[in-house]
């Protein structure tokens, strides 16, 4: 890979930030961090998104101009990435004229080549997610209208569309021929079954300034502005000199890899590619959207109200801590449940005991026993304890190269922790407090070198989530430089004989036990856990109906804490079940999503509710999380 283009979304500037947008940017970042060091040049963008509904919506709500609002929000954004070390090489704003000039002149091309055209649109428009909506979209209760539904107002009115659906066979066709296009796997799913199964419309990318005065106007139609996605996704070609700066475009375009949640996978796996093929532009090698930071199980929003204040945690702990969490707490592609608890446990066990326990003993040893000066290097490990040492660093250095092209930081970060317990193990096994008791000292040389120099290792792969911490480290260590390079990482002997070695200043102090947040009460009775038998013959286990089913609705059962009740798309019937999961769901949490359930379990009142079916949870302790199934299935799907 000779060079990597890595992008973030542009984040809405209507609030504040919190962790998920950090999430996204630290992820970038670490990304870039990493290609530098392994010698890939990298550019790395990331900004916000300034225009739209919600930012004016926002702007109103605070009685100032759109641009003003803009303006004051945008620094927090700023301000966040300076405190957390983010290295991005350019930040887009898209009120900037770069973007602005650019969109319009893009805008004016499509038009010309008849790209864009203008009709009458008479149908639905969610007001909520600015789109417009057909019928199929929408869940209309059985004999209901959608303008019952919140959000949902009809609209009849002229527009401008992009001729997306031209696009679809191509679009299928590219999806299915790059498989590293759309990552991970369930993501790529999840367009294609949308792409294969519905007719792709066209994409309305103006909003008639009378409802809406806040965008970039239409070049050839005042009247208008433009949608406010078709304005956002260009930035990243506005940002890269696309029309201004041909040798500098060219030099990153395509992307290398575009970070998403996987909240905005449409507009970037359906329209994104369209908007680019239109423009007779290469795709971007992969655009990778990662899963959510909960508050429970509930997607962490600014909507929902529910968000963690990023600042809050780093001026307790620092950028490094938070950074190391969030990137080793999240598998990558799925989602992750954010609570206090957790990132003490987290911070506690790898970074305090694991890693800030090594260095300390290490540093406490090498003064102790060697005056605080490095021994020379002895010869690489060939066999023994040393060479296994050496080899588990060596094998994360291995999986954080992997890493750099499957993104999965988590378990590149896991591995490098392994090597840090690995160090830990062979000073046990070695007892460098028994080797000082020898006449002679190189046995216990060597060993100290050894580890100092596998930790070396370990300190350099970690440098790209936790830059702070770790450049101190390198440096305690003495390493010549606290920045690491390609060709150190691989090399043994790179600590320099002589070198003074003294600890840093507190590595990762221990976050004391008061200071932890208390484990929640049990919030449910354990689900009653029968004796099973210790086997059953696989008729037995036929007689149990499993089949998935979608959820459509679901409210609190009245009078009770513990119940809720769902109603469910089994494919064939729909069917209403009481299920006791309502302290560790809201009812929103579940709607939409695919269940398994008992289809052939009697009948029953719950409460004096109709129950028909049962679903399946699992739980362990207080902890309880409902069944769903992986991908797209249709509801009605037999689960064996
Ligand atoms: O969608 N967990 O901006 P946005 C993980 N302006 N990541 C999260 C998250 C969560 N709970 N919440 C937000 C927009 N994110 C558009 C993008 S791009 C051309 C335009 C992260 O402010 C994640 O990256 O709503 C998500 O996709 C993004 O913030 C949405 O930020
Ligand atoms: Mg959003």
């Amino acid at each position: 890979m000779k060079r990597f283009y890595v992008t973030t979304p542009i984040y809405y500037v209507n609030d504040r930030p919190h962790i998920g947008h950090a999430y996204t940017t630290v992820l970038a970042d670490v990304l870039a961090r990493a290609h530098r060091t392994f010698g890939v040049p990298a550019w790395f963008l990331t900004g916000t998104d300034e225009h739209g509904q919600k930012v004016q919506q926002a702007a109103r709500a605070a009685g100032i101009p759109p641009r003003e609002h803009a303006d004051r929000t945008v620094v927090r954004f700023q301000e966040l990435w300076r405190t957390l070390g983010i290295t991005h090489d350019d930040f887009i704003r898209t009120t900037e004229p770069r973007h602005a000039d650019v969109v319009q002149e893009v805008l004016q091309e499509l038009y010309d080549r008849g790209e864009i055209y203008r009709a009458e649109y008479d149908g639905w428009y969610d007001v909520a997610s600015e789109t417009f909506v057909t019928e199929r979209d929408l869940r209309v209760p059985e004999g209901g209208s959608p303008a019952d539904l919140p959000n949902i107002v009809r609209i009849r009115e002229s527009n401008y569309f992009f001729r997306m659906s031209a696009y679809q066979d191509w679009l299928i066709e590219h999806i299915e021929s790059h498989p590293d296009f759309i990552r991970p796997e369930t993501r790529r799913n999840e367009t294609l079954g949308f792409l294969r199964t519905r007719p792709l419309g066209d994409l309305c990318i103006s909003r008639p300034k009378s409802r809406l005065e806040w965008g970039i106007e239409l070049p050839f139609d005042h009247d208008y502005v433009c949608y406010v996605w078709f304005d956002a996704l260009l930035n990243y070609l506005t940002a890269i000199g696309y029309r201004r700066d041909e040798d500098r475009f060219s030099s990153w375009w395509p992307a290398t890899v575009q970070l998403i949640g996987k909240d905005i996978l449409t507009t970037h796996t359906v329209y994104w590619p369209t908007m680019l093929k239109a423009l007779g532009l290469p795709m971007p090698r992969t655009v990778f959207a990662h899963g959510w930071w909960l508050m429970g199980d509930t997607k962490m929003s600014k909507s929902l109200g529910n968000v963690v204040d990023p600042m809050s945690l780093i001026g307790r702990h620092g950028p490094d801590a938070f950074r190391y969490f969030l990137i080793a707490e999240m598998a990558l592609g799925q989602d992750a449940s954010f609570s206090e608890a957790a990132f003490v446990r987290r911070y506690n066990s790898d970074l305090a005991n694991d890693l800030g326990n090594l260095a300390n003993r290490l540093f406490a040893m090498i003064g102790r026993y060697l005056g605080g000066r490095l021994p020379a290097p002895p010869p690489e490990p060939a066999g023994g304890a040393e060479a296994e040492v050496w080899g588990g660093a060596q094998r994360a250095v291995g999986a954080m190269e992997r890493a750099l092209s499957t993104f999965e930081l988590d378990r590149a970060v896991a591995e490098v922790i392994a090597a840090v317990r690995g160090i830990n193990r062979y000073l046990e096994v070695r007892a460098p407090w028994t080797l000082a008791k020898s006449a002679d000292p190189a046995p216990l040389r060597a060993v100290l070198y050894t580890a100092a120099e596998s930790l070396r290792v370990a300190a350099s792969l970690l440098h790209p989530v936790a830059p702070g911490r770790m450049g101190d480290l390198r440096r305690a260590l003495g390493c010549p430089s606290p920045d690491p390079s390609a060709d150190e990482l691989r090399r043994w002997g790179v600590l320099p004989e002589g070198a003074a070695v003294g600890p840093p200043a507190a590595l990762f102090p221990r976050i004391e036990a008061a200071a932890e947040a208390a484990p929640p009460p049990s919030a449910v009775p354990p689900a009653a856990e029968t004796a099973a038998p210790a086997e059953i013959t696989l008729d037995e286990f036929a007689r149990v109906r499993l089949r998935t089913a979608r959820v459509l609705a679901a409210e609190p059962v009245p009078g009770t804490d513990k119940l809720l009740k769902l109603q469910i798309d089994l494919g064939d019937e729909r069917r209403q079940v009481v299920a006791g999961i309502a302290k560790h769901y809201a009812p929103n949490a579940l709607v939409g999503r695919t269940i398994v359930v008992v289809a052939n379990l009697a009948p029953a009142k719950i409460r004096g509710v109709e129950s028909r079916g049962m679903l399946l949870a699992a739980s362990a302790g207080p902890e309880l999380r409902v069944l769903t199934v992986d991908g797209d299935l249709p509801p009605g799907a037999t689960v064996r």
